[in-house]
């Protein structure tokens, strides 16, 4: 199996130069068959997604029209902003269950929060949720997903590298 590692180095993804790599590594699962990644920029992560699930479906959202014109192999994607919520629940509408879902989209806690309401019902249960660069708004982001219910189950809190952290969430 091609290596995560090597496929987000191959395709030039943003995520093999923040150290984010390594917690993918350890936390994605082997076999899926959908995810959706908020942030779709230079289509760097959408083809390692692609290359490293080949029999799932990849899907991408990006505010920035110009992210239509990237090649992002077979990747579906979509513009739109995640804080718009008729948007999102148009989105929400068309998508399948999602084994993984990943926010690389603007790093704002209103953005992550308005994403992560959106989403989470149709995560799939063991599912996993990542929050990328929660170094930009900690407090505000955690306070929200420490708000949240019981079952809804923090898995784990890593720090990519010195500065960049990267929450994981999961339905058990
Ligand atoms: C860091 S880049 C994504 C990099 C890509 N995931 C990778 O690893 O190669 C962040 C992207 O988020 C998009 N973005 C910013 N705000 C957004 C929003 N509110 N909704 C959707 N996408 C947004 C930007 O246009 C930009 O393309």
């Amino acid at each position: 199996m091609t290596s995560i590692l090597n496929a987000f180095v191959r395709c030039g993804a943003n995520k093999s130069v923040n150290g984010t790599e390594y917690v993918y590594n350890e936390i994605l699962p082997d076999k899926i068959n959908a995810l959706l990644e908020i942030g779709i920029g230079m289509g760097g992560s959408m083809r390692a997604w692609c290359e490293f699930y080949p029999d799932a479906k990849i899907f991408g959202i990006d505010i920035d029209p110009g992210c239509t014109r990237v090649d992002v192999s077979r990747a579906t994607t979509f513009i739109g902003d995640v804080s718009d919520a008729e948007l999102m629940a148009g989105l929400v509408g068309v998508l399948p269950m999602l084994d993984v879902i990943v926010d690389d989209g603007s790093h704002k806690a209103a953005d992550q929060q308005a994403a992560f309401e959106a989403l989470f019902p149709i995560l799939k249960p063991d599912g996993v949720y990542v929050i990328e660069d929660l170094h930009v708004a900690t407090v505000e982001i955690l306070d929200f997903l420490n708000s949240l219910p019981h079952d809804v189950k923090f898995h784990r809190e890593y720090t990519a590298t010195i500065e960049r952290r990267v929450v994981v969430w999961r339905l058990n």
